[in-house]
């Protein structure tokens, strides 16, 4: 069975939940450029991408299963199940703004973003029209320098928001890594990934 995991703290911390469910590869915690890991023995092999790449990876089949963040399934929505909340890597989609910003509703509301379906439906909900500039991170600059008015992102520490003297305005949705499994893999490896889900799904009850 291939499984795609996100590269990073989160990856780290995910394959450990794989690891004491019993499908381990004591190889992948190893310094090394490797980007593909295997113990034949299980019959498991890992590898390492990008966050965002990880739902491609999963819905095109190169992976049978993986590791994602729900904005990104929010956002690309890709063709997938969505098998297990593993209640690790939570954090908040929100709103912020510049701490002395008032919303006049009267004009286009000008939102810089990594998420732009994920900030349309949310202000599509509300009914107010929005100008999105999609970037690619450090969203946080975007309204001290007027690009926008506010940014929809991720926050997790609330850090970031502080060091930039931004505030929080709303939340739109909580966030966690899920484990997905591609479709037609779930129908001819059902008893794999079943085995793998029932083993993470109790480490995800003893936390
Ligand atoms: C993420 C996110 C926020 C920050 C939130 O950015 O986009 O900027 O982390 O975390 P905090 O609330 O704990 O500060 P990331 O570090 O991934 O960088 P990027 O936005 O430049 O891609
Ligand atoms: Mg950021």
């Amino acid at each position: 069975m291939n499984v795609a995991l996100p590269k990073g703290r989160l990856g780290r911390k995910v394959y450990q939940m794989f690891a004491d469910a019993g499908f381990e590869c004591p190889e992948l915690l190893e310094e090394s450029r490797k980007l593909i890991f295997e113990n034949e023995e299980k019959g498991i092999r890992y590898f390492w991408v990008k966050p965002s790449d990880v739902a491609s990876y999963v819905e095109r089949g190169a992976a049978d299963v993986g590791v994602v963040g729900k904005d990104i399934l929010l956002e690309s929505k890709p063709d997938v199940y969505e098998l297990l909340d593993l209640k690790c890597g939570k954090c908040r989609m929100m709103v912020a703004a510049p701490k002395d910003w008032q919303d006049d509703t009267g004009h286009t509301l000008r939102v810089a973003t990594k998420f732009p379906e994920i900030a349309r439906k949310f202000y599509g909900g509300k009914s107010r029209d929005i100008d999105i500039i999609k970037l690619n991170g450090s969203i946080e600059i975007a309204p001290i320098l007027g690009l926008s008015d506010v940014i929809v992102d991720i926050v997790e520490t609330g850090n970031t928001l502080r060091a930039n003297n931004l505030e929080i305005q709303e939340t739109i949705v909580d966030i966690s890594a899920r484990f997905i499994s591609n479709k037609s893999a779930f129908k001819f490896k059902t008893r794999e990934i079943e085995a793998v889900l029932e083993g993470l799904a109790s480490e995800v009850s003893e936390k």
